[in-house]
């Protein structure tokens, strides 16, 4: 009879009538799970970094547990080596001695009292490890191709062996602190996963060789935490469905396959299917990536294995998943980012409140900055990571310190610090001139490979605002006199910016049209066009012309293009200007517009003619507008988002969110 850990019944909720797959127990190894929900392991660089758990990385934990309604929860996974070799983050969670026994078993009390199912994860990065030290260790000594990472040397065959014997440890330690499950991560370049590519080992010792060879030291762990697990605590493992690496000669499919059916015979209770490694070439999780998209690894995996399938990966509502799970394709639905952006996501899909979803956007901003050494944060959630500070939740005013909030622009900044100060109490008014709620996301959202996503926030804050009490006047512009009629107690200029005038002669000339306009389907292009402003407004609406067959090229005063876009996305954007034949021009000025077209100007005084019939400008500035007429009338001023300084959809939330606990 498999154990049950926590009674859950979801047959009153209107979640389980609309996703009954997601619902329904599932048995892995001798374990039952009461639904299909997974929040799978997310290093947040949140602990100590000495790998001691920290407050946190607890409450950080203990809000996902209350979201996966009893299902399972996992920690990030815990680095083993006294050495720090197979540490990948400044504030991972470690488990190489017993004395991360407390720390770790304060995040298997914190999920347990939220009657989820406690995972734990064990992850040696390998060639993305040695983050605090000069080098770290791999089956072979194959030269890193990102430069981000250390230089990684060979294993003797004893250091692997003690490799090992340190994941059957830390799995004691683990089970010890009163997890439930253990998972080994095998994913996206770490340790296993560098023993089982064809890319990264070249041994021909018993380690390498074949698929086979290459995927002993795998067998030896599973065998080995099962053995210190029993039977009565399931064993997972996160493992390569495709590793995306022909071009470096990794792993095939099918030799992916192969060591799912080692995994299996070793073992393993369930597998995690991920694809893709940080070395690929290939996209696999960022918004150009159509959502459910890689299901049909799941798929193949359960045709080649008898043990649960869990994946994650772009399935960011609830639909795919469970039409999956209902036609066997799948059996546990995976969340990583969906529940970095919205921690109570799945909870909010069992009570039937999904419109009341933060949804992730995929910009991958979590995880540029796990690689450079500071604490996760979500783009669009500004209460991540600050679980555990009681000053980012919004707090009730008392009546007397009741205001009365104007608040200038439907975007994402005015609608977000609309509902966090109407949530405090405060009477809030939001204003915009257009009839419509999201200000340039409207917009931006026009942008190909995935920005339609953007729309997300605006549809989540107008149900917080409605939820709220927010009062809305739309269509409806704010006037000097409008603010002196209604003398509110504090105005929130969230009035999006404004766009720069082209320098030199020809700024007024008929054929300059606005990114909003070009985007909004106002403006009238032709069929060469120059884009002024090389961040991502400039590189959103040059895709968009580009996709319509208009040559495009893009004329920016920074260095690079997308400098305001992050890292870990803005490389796919580069790829796409080059795909759609868009000549980006950087650290250069439109110096004229003429008859012909433009002359550039380059930082170091050289000039050229670029032929165009339309010039787009993105270029913005801060918006100085009613400011001066807030302040003569001695009312509190509060300026956030775009007008305040230009800047991305992220900075517009996180402002409005931080203005609107201040009010
Ligand atoms: C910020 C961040 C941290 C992650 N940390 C881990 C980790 O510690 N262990 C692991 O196996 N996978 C880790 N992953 C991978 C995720 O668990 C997940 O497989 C991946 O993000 C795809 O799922 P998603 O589309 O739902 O985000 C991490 C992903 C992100 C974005
Ligand atoms: S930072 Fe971006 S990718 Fe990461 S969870 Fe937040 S919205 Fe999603």
């Amino acid at each position: 009879m498999a154990k049950l850990l926590f009674e859950w019944d979801y047959s009153s909720y209107p979640g389980a009538k609309a996703y009954p797959h997601l619902f329904k127990p599932i048995q892995i190894g001798n374990l039952t799970v009461p639904n299909r929900i997974k929040y799978a392991a997310t290093e947040d660089n949140l602990n100590d970094h000495n790998g001691f758990i920290t407050d946190a990385d607890v409450e950080y934990m203990r809000l996902r547990a209350e979201g996966v309604v009893g299902g399972l929860c996992f920690m990030q996974g815990v680095y083993m080596d006294p050495a720090r070799k197979g540490q990948g983050y400044v504030g991972q969670a470690a488990a190489w001695d017993d004395k991360y026994i407390p720390g770790l078993k304060k995040i298997a009390d914190a999920i347990h009292g939220e009657k989820a199912i406690a995972g734990y994860q064990l992850m040696d990065c390998g060639r993305v490890g040695a983050v605090e030290v000069e080098s770290g260790h791999a089956p072979s000594t194959v030269p890193q191709r990102l430069r981000v990472f250390k230089p990684m040397f060979e294993m003797t065959n004893a250091e692997i062996k003690e490799m090992v014997q340190q994941h059957v440890d830390a799995a004691k330690r683990g089970i010890e602190a009163g997890f439930d499950v253990i998972e080994i991560s095998g994913i996206v370049g770490y340790l296993i996963s560098n023993f089982l590519s064809s890319y990264t080992n070249r041994r021909t010792d018993e380690y390498g060789g074949d698929i086979r060879g290459r995927s002993q030291s795998m067998i030896e762990i599973i065998q080995g935490v099962k053995e210190v697990c029993g039977p009565d605590i399931p064993v997972g493992i996160r493992l390569c469905s495709d590793e995306l690496l022909s071009d470096v000669r990794g792993n095939t499919p099918e030799e992916s396959m192969q060591t799912y059916q080692f995994a299996e015979e070793a073992g393993a209770d369930y597998i995690s299917c991920t694809l893709g490694w940080q070395e690929s070439i290939f996209p696999v999780i960022s918004r150009d990536i159509p959502q459910g998209n890689w299901l049909f690894l799941a798929k193949r995996a359960k045709e080649h294995v008898n043990i649960p399938i869990q994946m994650a990966y772009r399935l960011f509502t609830p639909d795919k998943p469970n039409k999956a799970i209902g036609d066997g394709e799948l059996d546990i639905w995976e969340m990583c980012r969906s529940m970095i952006a919205d921690p109570l996501m799945p909870k909010k899909v069992l009570e039937g409140r999904e419109d009341e979803v933060r949804h992730c956007v995929a910009c991958n901003l979590c995880l540029a900055r796990l690689f450079r050494d500071a604490p996760m944060t979500c783009y669009i959630n500004p209460r991540c990571a600050h679980e555990h500070d009681e000053t980012f939740y919004p707090k009730s005013v008392e009546e007397d310190d009741r205001k009365e909030v104007m608040i200038v622009g439907a975007g994402p900044a005015g609608l977000e610090c609309a509902y966090v100060s109407a949530q405090r109490g405060h009477e809030v008014h939001v204003y915009d001139k257009r009839d419509e709620l999201g200000g340039t996301i409207l917009e931006a959202s026009q942008a190909p490979y995935g920005d339609e996503e953007l729309m997300t926030c605006t549809n989540y804050q107008k149900v917080m605002c409605e939820q709220a009490g927010v009062h809305f006047h739309l269509g409806t512009e704010v006037t000097e006199e409008l603010i002196q009629d209604e003398l509110p107690d504090t105005v929130v200029l969230a009035t999006g910016p404004v766009y720069a005038k082209v320098p030199g002669p020809g700024g007024d000339r008929d054929n300059v049209v606005n990114v909003l306009d070009v985007l909004g389907g106002k403006a009238e292009v032709g069929e060469k066009v120059v884009v002024w402003g090389n961040r991502k407004p400039g590189i959103g609406v040059a895709l968009f012309l580009a996709k319509q067959g208009k040559k495009v090229t893009l004329v920016g005063k920074d260095k690079s293009a997308g400098f305001d876009v992050n890292p870990s996305f803005k490389w796919r954007y580069m790829i796409y200007l080059r795909q759609n034949g868009i000549m980006a021009y950087n650290d250069c000025n439109i110096e004229e517009i003429n008859d012909d077209g433009i002359t550039v100007k380059t930082y170091d005084g050289y000039h050229f003619p670029v032929a165009c019939d339309t010039i787009v400008v993105s270029e913005r500035e801060a918006n100085e507008s009613l400011k001066k007429a807030v302040q003569g009338e001695g009312i509190e001023l509060f300026v956030i988002g775009d007008a305040l300084v230009p800047r991305n959809l992220s900075s517009a939330v996180h402002d409005g969110y931080r203005i609107g606990l201040r009010i």
